[in-house]
């Protein structure tokens, strides 16, 4: 399969438009070694013709743009998005809905029951979309029934529920629901390779870890450095367990669990918030995970499984 990161950055993007912490200042005037990062997506094919999208980010514009296999122009309006999946109903994961509006018919969306609620009342996206090209919502199962994307050749989906959090527009905030936010399991059905993504991961249930150590790579929640990272940088008065983002470092943390998978598994971060000490490729930080063998995804970056 190959896994095209399309956007490896949290909500808000690198730089964020209005922030000046340390890392976007320190790119925005060149005195910081690190990339640009636009918004939280992954586009995931079995035969490089047909693609999955996973999240619509409001980068999506340019995500295509930038990746060429996306339009592979074979009449006037076209794309090679053959499915969206929606791993929760949070801003950065699909206001770039809106954008595929031209679409020539219904987007066939996959999410679960809560998001698509989300998605109709708090923030009623899809019945904005029934104005212009409309949505064919699929349910998606979390009791680890498989299911498959029309048109997407040899790639089978499994998702599980998982421990996150529902938007701040949403009635699940502080009430969370099973299927708020999912992680899904990419099995490549011809040579049984399989990867795990999960870019919002406030906590590894045994049911999460099982699916962790079952696949080739993860593509996992990398969202903050530590769990008081925002307060310490005074964005927001928040942990990042409360905003439903597991910390990298310290006792519990991602680094930790992590170093438990199989040698071979390639380890990977996504949805890494602009705050985060890893952003600099100098960093200590940075350092200390390409010690444990943990790559920082970035924007563009291939993954062939
Ligand atoms: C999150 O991952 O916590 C949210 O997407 C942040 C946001 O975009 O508001
Ligand atoms: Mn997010
Ligand atoms: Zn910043």
């Amino acid at each position: 399969m190959h896994i095209h990161i399309l956007g490896s950055s949290a909500g808000g993007g690198f730089p964020q438009w209005n922030c000046n912490c340390t890392n976007c200042d320190g790119y925005r005037y060149g005195t910081l070694r690190a990339r640009r990062r636009t918004q939280s997506s992954i586009t995931v094919s079995g035969d490089g013709k047909g693609w999955v999208l996973f999240n619509a980010s409001p980068d999506i514009l340019q995500q295509i743009h930038d990746f060429a296999a996306l339009q592979p122009n074979r009449r006037l309006r076209d794309t090679a998005i053959r499915g969206i999946v929606l791993i929760d109903a949070q801003i950065d994961h699909t206001t770039g809905l809106y954008m595929l509006r031209e679409h020539t018919e219904p987007l066939d969306i996959w999410c679960t029951e809560p998001v698509r609620d989300d998605l109709t009342h708090g923030n009623p996206i899809f019945r904005l979309l029934n104005h212009f090209c409309g949505v064919r919502w699929h349910p998606l199962p979390i009791d680890g029934t498989a299911f498959s994307v029309d048109g997407i050749e040899g790639l089978r989906f499994n998702a599980l529920p998982l421990k996150s959090k529902a938007p701040p527009y949403s009635p699940h905030r502080e009430n969370p629901h099973l299927g708020d936010n999912i992680g899904v399991t990419i099995t490549d059905t011809r040579n049984g390779r399989s990867a795990f993504y999960a870019p919002g991961l406030a906590a590894i249930e045994p049911h999460v870890w099982n699916a962790m150590q079952a696949a080739d790579c993860v593509l996992v929640d990398g969202t903050f450095w530590t769990d008081d990272e925002m307060i310490r940088v005074g964005a927001a008065p928040k942990r990042g367990l409360e905003l439903g983002h597991l910390p990298q470092s310290g006792p519990g943390g991602m680094i930790e669990w992590l170093d438990r998978l199989p040698a071979a598994t390639r380890k990977l971060l996504i949805h890494i918030n602009n705050t985060n000490p890893v952003l600099d490729e100098d960093s200590a930080e940075r350092a200390e995970l390409a010690a444990h063998g943990i790559e920082v995804s970035h924007d563009g970056l291939e993954l062939e499984l």
